[in-house]
C-alpha cells in the first residue's frame, strides 16, 4: 500500500490521529509531557521493557520510547492476544490508581504503556506493533 502522510506540526499534546495503512489502523499521537515523563519506572511490571525479545518494531524505534522522537508515538492498535482495539487511556491514574497510563484492551484485560509495551501476566504476548514511518522535515509523519 502507499505511504500515509499525517502533518504531525498542527498536532496538539495527547492528540491522537486515526489513519489506516495497509488495511491496518494506524494511531499517530502526540504525546504530552505527562505522557513521556510516564514511561520511566515500570520496567519491572513489563514484559519486554527493552523491546528486544520480540521485532514489533523497526530498529530505529527499538528505544524506550519506542518511536523516532519521544513527542511522537505511531503504532498499529491491535491488541497482540486476539485483535482487539485498546482504549487509549494515556492519563496516569485513568485506569488504577498504579496505571502510569497507556492502552487497556477491554476484550480480556491487557495493559500497554504510552509505548505499548505490554504488562507481564496479561494475555498479549508482545508489545504493540510499531509500523515503520518516518518525520519529515516539514513535521509530517509518512506512515510506510
Ligand atoms: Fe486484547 Fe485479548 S484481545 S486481551
Amino acid at each position: 500500500g502507499a505511504p500515509v502522510e499525517v502533518d504531525a506540526s498542527t498536532m496538539q499534546p495527547g492528540q491522537k490521529v486515526n489513519v489506516t495503512w495497509r488495511g491496518q489502523p494506524v494511531w499517530v499521537i502526540r504525546r504530552s509531557e505527562t505522557a513521556i515523563d510516564s514511561l520511566a519506572g515500570h520496567d519491572d511490571v513489563l514484559s519486554d521493557p527493552d523491546s528486544a525479545v520480540a521485532s514489533q518494531q523497526p530498529a530505529y524505534a527499538q528505544n524506550m520510547y519506542r518511536s523516532v522522537e519521544p513527542e511522537f508515538f505511531v503504532v498499529v492498535p491491535i491488541c497482540t492476544h486476539l485483535g482487539c482495539i485498546p482504549s487509549f487511556m494515556p492519563q496516569p491514574g485513568s485506569l488504577d490508581t498504579n496505571w502510569p497510563g497507556g492502552f487497556f484492551c477491554p476484550c480480556h484485560g491487557s495493559k500497554f504503556d504510552n509505548a505499548g509495551r505490554v504488562y507481564a501476566g496479561v494475555p498479549a504476548p508482545t508489545n504493540l506493533e510499531v509500523p515503520p514511518y518516518r518525520i519529515a522535515d516539514n513535521g509530517v509523519i509518512v506512515v510506510g
